[in-house]
Parts: structure tokens; C-alpha cells; sequence
């Protein structure tokens, strides 16, 4: 008898397994929609539709596990669910105050026809402006502990679209972008000579990092990303330049292998965000969505702010990091010789903390300040720093006495040059430490080939190296912005500690290299960015003439400009980048850098389009204060400031900094005026930015104007 009903039901479950088999899973939101079907081998497929128009053709999903089997074929579909959330949240800081999470979900449950059998769950989540989806393996037999050898996923593009990309590195991000057809992409002669990046492993002339943005002849917006990168290596994309397939190139360890995982484990989330207007890809927050809410109970000690730093005189070479020149040029009495040069003294910082104070800055930051610099890049040497010793100039005790005085926070500067073997060993230490002199946060860093050595920067095992550094700092209630990591993945929804990173080519660029092109800062927001904030560190002044070993270098820029990017390139963690002496020669533009918030209630994504222009209004956290900055590339251009946004009740004045009339990034910089107006919701405002150029506007309510 029980062996009857057993037959009964497993002939009824192979019924619905072949009944399933026939529907096509579909999710839709707006004018999104996902398609998920097995071809005749079983292998899964997706499609992504916007507006009825195909945004990814039939593209297949899976993994090779190293020495199992495949799984990315010989599957059924043995059951689906879909459901749909829609709720809003609050980010600890932010563009806007608070973020809808609108999408219907897909979760399709798949098993391999043959034995053993193995199970694979991919759950996809449609949102109005795109895609995202993760792999979990469930828990299973022959399926405990195992190697990704790769992820097959595939994004098959429907044309020949442009793209802004830059080499799939595996250890860095910090080349300037490449616009190009994707049939023409290949990085070989980029990453050749790029000589200024400190490490670069590019082994795959066809690869690209994301977050890679495109567009389509159609004028169709794409950008395609990840979500949530914890416990996995980054994913870089592999470009068939002939039919514009892009495979998912996961970054390997020093093995060869990709990633260590435990069932049940799951992937990050791949996204696909979708638009016809490339506003809608920068107002999107389908990355934040698909992240973790919130780990920490207690945010309170998290701040977003502006910050100055002994850093900009250490770029230009005004002066140094290290004390001596030499690490064995030691005194009789065993002591290093100083070279004369340190940037990093007393005296020195004092100023700066002055500086601060004077100007309403809460932070600074001080690099070093500690003993190692003398030999610390270049040598793939494990115990480089410890983080704790001060170089004999550097007075802890009364800098920190000092900051406090005048109500300044100081930042600690914690290089790691890549050893993270060393890093992890002292990072208790070092944390005890910032918080017995009352440092707040500290900016780490991985200039170098990395230690365990033969590991990546953007590696399954440094990628875990950066979360544990971001829950250590949070155990010491310490916000944390990393340098030379993997990029952002909306990580800061759950560990909003995490202020910002760089994991890109920033304004140092310009300090130590022939720079970034005008259009670069137009493009950074639709690739790097589209992850989480980036500590770029604008606001240079001094736009020529800076650099000791190169008098002709220049910033590709104009000073309006590097004013409109504290609105253009989101950070709650704003860098006043420039020398004292260069900002208060010119206190009436530096006063935009003073009043610029950090922290926002609204944002309004006015015109953008990647490569050429962004113009972008956001309102001040609980304030009636608007700032607005637009940037252009290499081209002149009018801004259009369409001001409805502002409340229909107030009249405003608007503090206009932009170009002048004869200004241009090569050859009249820093030429710029500053004009009062009185605008309300009615106004809409022309401003003209010159040839590598920008403006930046404050808009106060009447009568409440920041003195
Ligand atoms: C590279 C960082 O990006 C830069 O900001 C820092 O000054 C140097 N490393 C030294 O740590
Ligand atoms: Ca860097």
C-alpha cells in the first residue's frame, strides 16, 4: 500500500515538474520585465525587456565547481514563487532621506535531472528601473564545502553599444575611462601604459570592470553591476567584442581557484539597471535596495563631514611622508635622520587644525605621521607599519589635546601598502589606539601587491578582508574610508560606517600623473559611483603650477568646476582637497566649499549625460538649503537650471559661482565670478561653463543665508 501511494505521488510530482517546465517564469514591474526559461539541455536563461524592447537577449546562468559537476545544465524547474514588496526606508545618510523598495520577486527552484540531483535557487527582483539576481545553493547532499572554478552568468547585449569602460584589473580601478563600441573594447595598450597605477594585473586584454555603463543606438540607458559583495570575489566582465556577449569573470586567488563557499551560501546580486534617460540611471536605488538593511543598533555616532588634510603638500611634493630619506640613515645614538621634509610635524598639523577650525571643517586628516615610510612601497615587505608609532616630530598626545580645543576631529591615516596579512594582526591595536586620542574614523589603504602574497585586491579574500575591517571599526564605533579596495556595492546600507572609498582614479591623479581628462568627472557617476560614494577629494584651487617635479602639470578643470563637484560626485565624506594658503586666496569661492552640505533630504538629477554633462540639485538634511552643481567635459555648454523644485512659498537668494566669460581648463582656469540673484520655483537659470568648466549654486531661503 505505502508503496502505492508512493508511486502515485512521485508520478503526480513528475507531472507538475513537466507542467512547470512548460510555463515561462516571468516577473514584471513598470516597464520592466524578466523572462526566465531551461533551452532543450536544461540550461537556465534569462531575458530582460524594457518597454517590450530587448535589453539582454537569451542569456545562460551557472557555475563550474571544481571537481563536481556543472551546474549549468540538466536542469528542471521542481517549483517557483513570486511575491511582491513594496516599503520604504531610511538610510543612516544619503542622497534623499528616504528610498522605496517597490519590485516583484522571482524565486525559481531548479534540480539536475541526474544524480545526485543538485539544486540550484535563483531568485530574481524586477524593479521599474531594472534587474537584479543572485544564485543560492541550497544545503544538499554532495554539495557541502566546495570551489566556484567559475560563474557562467552571461549579459548578451542586442547591438554594438557604446560603452564606458575601463581594463578588468584585478587589482585596480583607477584608469581613466575609455568610451568606445564594445566591438572595439580591448585594454591591452591602456593597461601597458598606465604606468602611474602602482599595480596593475590585467591578464585579459577583453575584460572590463563594472559598474560598466552603456548606451544603446536607441538612446537606451544600461548599466550593469553587482549588489551585496561579501564572502565572493568581484565579478569583472568578459566581452565577446564579436557578438557582445558579456561573461562574468570572477577576479581569482592565488590559486586559480574563484571562491570558497558553504551551502547554503549565495551570490552577490547581478544588476542590470535600465532607462531611457540617463537621469533615471543616476537617480537609481536599485543597488542600496538589493543590500542588507541596516547591521548596526546604534548609528548615532556616524557623521557624515567635510574634512581638510596634511595630504595635498604630500601629493605635490611640496613635502613627504616619510621623516628620513633612507630607512638605514640612522644617527650614532640609532635614530633616523630627518630629511627636513616631513609633512607630518607638529607645527605643521597645528596649522592645518587651525585652518579647520577657522573655516567650520570638522575633519583632518593627517598622513605620515607614523614610522615606515621610509621603505614602505615597492617591496612586497609583510610588517610594514604597526599604526601606532609616531615619528619623533609628530606629538600625539598634544595634537589630539589640540584638536580638541578647537573642535576639531582628527582622522587617522592607517597604509596598509597592500599587507593586509600585517593589517589584520594589528587592527585591535591600531583601533585602541585612535580611540584613546579620540580619532573618529580612519582612512586605510592598499597601495601594493597584496600580502597573503599572490592574492587581488578585488579577490574573494580581500574582499573579506575589507568587511572585517569595516565591522572592526564599527565595534570601535570608527567610520572607515578605504582606499585601493574593490569597488562599492551598496555595502553602506548595512554598514553605514562605511563613509566612502576610492576604488577609483581620483583628483590625486592630477598630483602625480598627466591627470584625468575633462570628461572624467562626467562619467565617474555612471560607473564608479553607481556602487556607493567615492572619496575623490575635489576642490583644488591651484590648478597650475602645483606640482614640484612637474612645473607644466595642470588640473583638467576649471575652480568653478572642482566647486560643482562636492554636488556631482556624492560623498557624505567630502575632502577640501587644497593647501590652506591656495583657499584663502580666494575666500569668496572657498566660502561654497564651507557652506556645501554633506547630508541630504532630496536629490533632483537635472540633465546628465554620461561622457558630456551632469547637473544636479540636492537639498540640505533638515534644511530649506539647496546646492546645485553642473560640469561639463571638454566642451563649453549652457546649464539649465529649471528651479520648480524649490518651495512655491519662499523667495530665495541664489549664490551663482561660475565660470568667466574668457575661463577655460588649459589656458585661464581659475577665472571665475560670483553673482547674487533672487530666484523662487518660477526660475529657471542659464549658466555657461567653459571648456572643462562648471558652476555651483547656493540657494538659501531669504533672511536665513549662512553668514
Ligand atoms: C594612495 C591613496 O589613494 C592616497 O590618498 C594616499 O595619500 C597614498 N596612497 C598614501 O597612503
Ligand atoms: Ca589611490
Amino acid at each position: 500500500m505505502k508503496k502505492i501511494a508512493f508511486a502515485i505521488a512521485w508520478l503526480l510530482a513528475a507531472i507538475t515538474v513537466i507542467a512547470q517546465e512548460k510555463e515561462t517564469p516571468t516577473a514584471r514591474m513598470g516597464g520592466v520585465s524578466l523572462l526566465f526559461r531551461l533551452d532543450e539541455t536544461g540550461a537556465p536563461l534569462y531575458e530582460v525587456y524594457f518597454n517590450g524592447q530587448p535589453v539582454i537577449n537569451a542569456s545562460r546562468m551557472g557555475f563550474r565547481i571544481k571537481d563536481n559537476h556543472a551546474l549549468d545544465a540538466g536542469f528542471v524547474i521542481i517549483g517557483s514563487e513570486k511575491k511582491t514588496v513594496d516599503e520604504t526606508w531610511k538610510p543612516v545618510w544619503g542622497e534623499v532621506s528616504s528610498i522605496r523598495n517597490h519590485y516583484e520577486q522571482l524565486l525559481v527552484h531548479l534540480k539536475q535531472r541526474e544524480a545526485p540531483g543538485q539544486l540550484l535557487d535563483i531568485t530574481f527582483r524586477v524593479f521599474e528601473d531594472g534587474v537584479g539576481f543572485r544564485y543560492t545553493f541550497p544545503q544538499q547532499p554532495g554539495l557541502h564545502y566546495f570551489i566556484v572554478a567559475d560563474e557562467l552568468t552571461e549579459f548578451c547585449l542586442t547591438g554594438d553599444h557604446k560603452a564606458f569602460w575601463i581594463p578588468g584589473d584585478y587589482d585596480t580601478n583607477e584608469y581613466p575611462y575609455t568610451t568606445s563600441a564594445i566591438s572595439q573594447i580591448d585594454n591591452r595598450e591602456l593597461v601597458r601604459t598606465s604606468t602611474a597605477i602602482a599595480v596593475r594585473d590585467a591578464p585579459d586584454a577583453y575584460a572590463v570592470q563594472t559598474p560598466l555603463m552603456l548606451k544603446t543606438a536607441a538612446g537606451l540607458y544600461i548599466n550593469i553591476h553587482e549588489a551585496a559583495l561579501s564572502g565572493y570575489p568581484a565579478m569583472q566582465l568578459h566581452v565577446n567584442t564579436g557578438t557582445y556577449k558579456l561573461t562574468a569573470a570572477l577576479v581569482p586567488d592565488a590559486l586559480g581557484n574563484k571562491a570558497y563557499l558553504h551551502a547554503p551560501a549565495s551570490t552577490p546580486w547581478r544588476t542590470i539597471i535600465v532607462s531611457d534617460k540617463a537621469t533615471g540611471i543616476l537617480a537609481s536605488k536599485l543597488i542600496l535596495n538589493l543590500n542588507e538593511p541596516c547591521a548596526l543598533k546604534n548609528t548615532s555616532w556616524i557623521k557624515p563631514m567635510k574634512f581638510a588634510g596634511v595630504w595635498w603638500e604630500m601629493q605635490t611634493g611640496k613635502s613627504g611622508w616619510n621623516y628620513s630619506d633612507y630607512p638605514d640613515s640612522v644617527a650614532a645614538g640609532g635614530r633616523l635622520i630627518p630629511n627636513g621634509r616631513h609633512g607630518a610635524n607638529t607645527a605643521n598639523v597645528k596649522r592645518y587644525i587651525d585652518f579647520a577650525a577657522r573655516n567650520g571643517i570638522k575633519g583632518l586628516l593627517v598622513e605620515g605621521w607614523n614610522v615606515g615610510w621610509e621603505d614602505w612601497f615597492g617591496n612586497w615587505k609583510e610588517n610594514v607599519f604597526d599604526f601606532v608609532t609616531p615619528y619623533p616630530d609628530f606629538d600625539v598626545p598634544e595634537i589630539s589635546r589640540y584638536a580638541a580645543s578647537k573642535g576639531v576631529k582628527m582622522i587617522m591615516h592607517n597604509e596598509t601598502s597592500g599587507s593586509a596579512t600585517n593589517y589584520e594582526r594589528q587592527m585591535d591595536t591600531a583601533f585602541r589606539f585612535m580611540k584613546k586620542y579620540g580619532y573618529g574614523s580612519v582612512k586605510t589603504g592598499y597601495v601594493g601587491k597584496i600580502i597573503p602574497r599572490g592574492e587581488h585586491h578585488d579577490g574573494q579574500w580581500m574582499i573579506s578582508h575589507y568587511t572585517r575591517s569595516v565591522q572592526k571599526a564599527a565595534a570601535y564605533r570608527v567610520m572607515i574610508d578605504i582606499h585601493e579596495p574593490a569597488r562599492p556595492t551598496g555595502m553602506q546600507r548595512t554598514w553605514p560606517n562605511w563613509l566612502a572609498c576610492e576604488a577609483g582614479r581620483g583628483n590625486e591623479y592630477n598630483a602625480f600623473s598627466d591627470g584625468n581628462a575633462p570628461e572624467h568627472e562626467t562619467i565617474l557617476p555612471f560607473t564608479r559611483l553607481m556602487g556607493g560614494p567615492m572619496d575623490y577629494t575635489p576642490g583644488i584651487f591651484r590648478l597650475k603650477g602645483y606640482a614640484a617635479s612637474a612645473p607644466r602639470r595642470q588640473v583638467h578643470t576649471t575652480l568653478a568646476k572642482q566647486l560643482a563637484l562636492y554636488v556631482t560626485l556624492y560623498s557624505p565624506l567630502q575632502m577640501a582637497a587644497d593647501l590652506p594658503e591656495n583657499y584663502e586666496a580666494h575666500p569668496d569661492a572657498f566660502q561654497f566649499i564651507k557652506d556645501v552640505a554633506v547630508d541630504w533630504d532630496d536629490t533632483k538629477i537635472l540633465e546628465a549625460e554620461p561622457g558630456d554633462y551632469i547637473t544636479i540639485a540636492r537639498r540640505e538634511k533638515g534644511k530649506a538649503n539647496w546646492f546645485v552643481g553642473a560640469i561639463t567635459d571638454e566642451n563649453s555648454r549652457t546649464a539649465t537650471l529649471d528651479l520648480s523644485f524649490l518651495d512655491k512659498e519662499k523667495k530665495y537668494t541664489a549664490i551663482v559661482y561660475k565660470d568667466a566669460a574668457d575661463a577655460h581648463w588649459q589656458t585661464n582656469p581659475e577665472a571665475y565670478t560670483i553673482k547674487r540673484v533672487t530666484v523662487s520655483n518660477t526660475t529657471v537659470l542659464h549658466i555657461l561653463l567653459a571648456p572643462g568648466g562648471g558652476a555651483a549654486v547656493s540657494i538659501m531661503p531669504l533672511a536665513s543665508e549662512k553668514k
